[in-house]
């Protein structure tokens, strides 16, 4: 339950206190954590009823035990309960990565004979991979968010759209997308845009994806996915990950609900830095593009302002000499590390095609030529004077 005082509060002070509504009453100021894999049981008969429940998908009931770690955990759930408060959803169910939320989602719209996937690229790599190989028993359709209706079928399970998406930024006005989709629950990647800039539900989203990895955690040290959406989704998530196994570790869920406290302001402090380094890139020779959602001609739409609360911190950039140039400029940051993920305090840079696109069909992967930079906490004049540099070595 959210605290009382909170439930009007702003965003930002809800950021400090989802999920910590109990803390006074258990005489503690920040949540404790709970490592047990198993839990004792009240008595044969009542253990056997919590572990239906959770099996199959249920909340843990009222004075039942938790069972087993793979089935309930009080720290991931509080870290649950924080987020799914952030995005106005009723629940969240977490995973030990972005990957292993995405395979769930799909698994569980197949195992309700619904495992046609309509799909609105870009999409990170691995999430185009899994449906591009039909690796979980999925079939793709790959359409452009204006097509997305023309493509649905009978036993479409999900309509999957990242907005602002990986690696080029592309915004998806969430709305009209909705509208398009029906009865058909759309599933809104929410890793770039994170619950401050934007709430996909709002917007007519049922399912909303985060890669924890991400934002969430901010420091580069966690690994994680979380899906806040409604409570018949929440549980058909939880039956699946009983199964598969895949949920978050507590140290890993304390770290991310510590790390929601501090969202807002790294998001506003990352996204104020991004832009500067936007226009910087935008005025460099060496510069063929800069993708950013703040520039004009990256939202056509206008929905920065209107879906998305502010551009965001991510942006990506395409170098005149193409390749070459790209992979020294890479290999030429040093403030900026060259390593793939985004969303930390630090600056990190990557080479899309080669990376976190690499499975991408040829024709969808991106230009060779482009590097995406995640801008950290870091002055940005310092940020530019180490891309100018990279810039000048190329
Ligand atoms: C937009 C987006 N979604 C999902 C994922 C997958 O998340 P994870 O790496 O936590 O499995 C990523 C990873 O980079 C991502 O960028």
């Amino acid at each position: 339950m959210p605290h009382p005082d909170t439930l009007t509060a702003h965003p930002d002070t809800r950021a400090v206190h989802a999920g910590r509504a109990d803390l006074r009453g258990l005489g503690v100021h920040v949540p404790p954590i709970d490592l047990s894999t198993t839990n004792p049981l009240p008595g044969v008969e009542a253990g056997g009823d919590s572990y239906e429940a959770l099996a199959t998908g249920g909340l843990l009931p009222d004075g039942g035990s938790a069972v087993y770690q793979r089935l309930w955990n009080p720290t991931t759930a509080r870290f649950e309960q924080a987020l799914a408060e952030l995005e106005g959803c009723p629940q969240a169910v977490a995973f030990a990565s972005g990957m292993a939320a995405l395979s769930a989602c799909l698994l569980a719209a197949r195992a309700e004979g619904r495992g046609h996937v309509v799909a609105v690229r870009p999409l990170y790599g691995g999430t185009d991979h899994v449906l591009a190989t039909g690796l979980l028993g999925t079939e793709v359709t790959w359409a452009r968010a204006e097509d997305v209706a023309d493509a649905l079928r009978p036993d479409t399970g999900l309509v999957v759209v990242e907005t602002p998406a990986n690696p080029t930024l592309e915004l998806t006005d969430l709305a009209a997308l909705a509208a398009r989709c029906g009865e058909v629950p759309l599933l809104v990647d929410n890793t770039f845009a994170t619950p401050v800039l934007q709430q996909p539900v709002r917007h007519g989203a049922t399912i909303v994806l985060h890669s924890a990895t991400k934002y969430l955690g901010g420091h580069g040290d966690v690994l994680a996915g979380v899906v806040a959406t409604d409570a018949a989704w929440a549980e058909r998530l939880r039956r699946v990950r009983a199964v598969t196994g895949g949920i978050l570790h507590p140290l890993a869920a304390y770290l991310l609900h510590r790390g929601l406290q501090t969202l807002p302001l790294r998001v506003r402090h990352q996204t104020a830095g991004a832009g500067k380094l936007a226009a910087w890139l935008g005025g460099r020779p060496e510069v063929e593009r800069v993708y950013y959602p703040g520039l004009p001609d990256c939202d056509p739409q206008g929905l920065v302002g209107r879906q998305l609360a502010g551009a965001g911190s991510v942006l990506a950039f395409s170098l005149r000499d193409g390749y070459e140039a790209a992979a020294r400029v890479a290999a030429g940051c040093g403030l900026i590390t060259h390593a793939v993920s985004l969303g930390g305090v630090d600056s990190l840079i990557q080479h899309p095609a080669s990376l976190t696109h690499r499975p991408v069909a040829a024709e969808a992967r991106p230009h060779p030529g482009l590097l995406r930079l995640s801008v950290g906490l870091e002055e940005p004049d310092d940020l530019c004077a180490d891309l100018a540099r990279a810039l000048a070595a190329g």
